[in-house]
């Protein structure tokens, strides 16, 4: 009888993360400047630990995992790998479908497996409290959890949009013992800015980022420092997330399998990341037994890779962050408020940039009526509520299986399930009230925003041909 649920030891935890940047196409390009247009870091050694600074720019392959952080990884590491034999037979399809299951996590989602390691290099280099940001929930939740069980304080600024829509997530970060604030507020002068503008702000991750980014560089006034903590788009972020990946290649191992596809959702990529880059390490050592293609999948709602345009942008809205090497849909971006998956970032990891530039994965725009069909089709066949982020990797997964079934293909196909949907339900609620539509981003607006971005930065044309080509 095939097993439905493939289970590893605490011991089976990686000891070390794995690293994808020596083993990249080509090099990642450099953080620019504002002020100069010149490669550069600018705030960055300002707002994290040291520790965290070594491993972003890291050129190692392998990096320790320490004894503390793995302690606390025991909680719910190693996670589940399922087979999806359910919704296998639901869809008819002769395709074996696997998936990852970090909803396990006590925050509920994968952004666990890097907070646990970000609160840890600040405890141990003596910082009391961290800050961040927070779009539906999942990651402030995390970090949460995180800065409490190495005894630190922490803020989260959370988007004002998904504060309203989803209170217990607050109540849940109060629970570990941290403030969560929504965004924009009036606690910095990013927030009070945007509130000037518009009092009725719902917010976004870009104005969430530079509420958190500034508290973090004005606590240094109060003598208390406090830093930022990030989570996703990094290196360091997508790196604390292989765990997930190194123990499904175990996993796979223990019964004789290997995903000929990896589907993952991006929001800024860490998740997919996490999954996808041990099995690309397998394929460019050679170690791979088949020829694994990776498929980020994103929301037309906030299409960044395949509509955005690869340049340099700030991560933030306030522009407080150096100029990132990224898919972009402009640092101005504003999510609709219709939109109910998370995802909503306006800018991606640079190694996916890197990886989707030289063609070794493709990119799938999924809108979300489409993304809660699957996910209904799953939770009535695998009895899990998937978190609708990863609903999105369910829908390409889906027509996936039913093409296999068409073609009579038996593939093996592996994705992420990042996170459970126990504190999306108002989101259920309004698709099975028929209230969500397939919002599209429109081009137009991508347009004006990056027009908007060259007129501030009239070098960007050339910085970008020069360094992304
Ligand atoms: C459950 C879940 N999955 C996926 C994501 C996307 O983030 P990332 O692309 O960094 O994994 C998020 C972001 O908040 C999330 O909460």
């Amino acid at each position: 009888m095939t097993d439905k649920k493939i289970v590893l030891k605490e011991s089976d935890i990686p000891k070390q993360w794995y690293n994808i940047v020596p083993d990249l196409p080509h090099p990642i390009p450099p953080f620019i400047e504002a002020e100069t247009g010149q490669p550069g870091v600018g705030i960055v050694p300002k707002i994290f630990p040291k520790a965290i600074i070594g491993q972003e720019i890291s050129q190692e392959r392998w990096i320790d995992i320490p004894d503390e952080v793995r302690d606390v990884y025991k909680i719910w590491r190693p996670s589940p790998l399922f087979r999806a034999l359910n919704l296998e037979k639901a869809l008819k399809t002769p395709a074996k479908i696997y998936y990852k299951y970090e909803g396990v996590s006590p925050p509920g989602s994968h952004k666990a497996n890097s907070a646990v390691p970000q609160a840890y290099y600040n405890m141990k280099e003596g910082i009391t409290r961290v800050t961040t940001e927070t779009g539906a929930g999942q990651w402030g939740s995390a970090l949460s959890f995180a800065a409490g069980m190495f005894g630190l304080e922490a803020t989260v600024y959370m988007v004002r949009a998904s504060f309203d829509q989803k209170p217990y997530r607050k109540a849940m970060m109060n629970a570990f013992g941290a403030e969560c604030v929504a965004s924009p507020s009036n606690k910095t002068e990013a927030g009070k800015r945007i509130l000037a503008e518009d009092p009725d702000s719902k917010g976004s991750l870009g104005i969430a980022i530079s509420e958190a980014v500034e508290d973090s560089l004005e606590s240094e006034k109060t003598g208390k420092k406090a830093n930022y903590t990030i989570g996703s788009v990094f290196n360091h972020v997508c790196m604390h997330q292989t765990v997930a990946g190194l123990e499904a290649q175990k996993q796979f191992a223990m019964v004789d399998d290997y995903p000929d596809e990896i589907y993952g959702c991006i929001g800024g990529g860490s998740s997919f990341s996490g999954l996808f880059w041990p099995f690309y390490y397998d394929k460019v050592s050679k170690k791979a037994p088949k020829e694994t293609n990776f498929f980020a999948v994103e929301p037309t709602a906030c299409p960044k890779v395949t509509r955005g345009y690869y340049t340099y942008d700030h991560g933030d809205t306030a522009k407080l962050t150096p100029l990132v090497p990224m898919h972009t849909l402009g640092h101005d971006f504003m999510p609709a408020p219709i939109h109910a998956g998370g995802l909503r970032y306006h800018g991606i990891a640079p190694t996916i940039s890197v990886m989707s530039q030289e063609k070794q994965l493709s990119t799938i725009a999924v809108n979300q009526v489409d993304a809660f069909d699957a996910a209904k089709i799953f939770t009535r066949s695998e009895g899990i509520i998937p978190a609708p982020e990863a609903a999105h990797a369910i829908k390409a997964v889906c027509d996936e299986a039913r093409q296999c079934a068409k073609t009579n293909t038996q593939k093996t196909i592996l994705f992420a399930l990042t996170g459970h949907g126990f504190f999306d339900m108002t989101a259920y609620e309004e698709y099975f009230n028929g209230r969500l539509q397939p919002y599209e981003y429109p081009a137009e607006k991508v347009a004006e925003s990056m027009k908007k971005l060259r007129a501030l930065y009239p070098w960007l044309n050339e910085v970008t041909t020069k360094y992304i080509g």
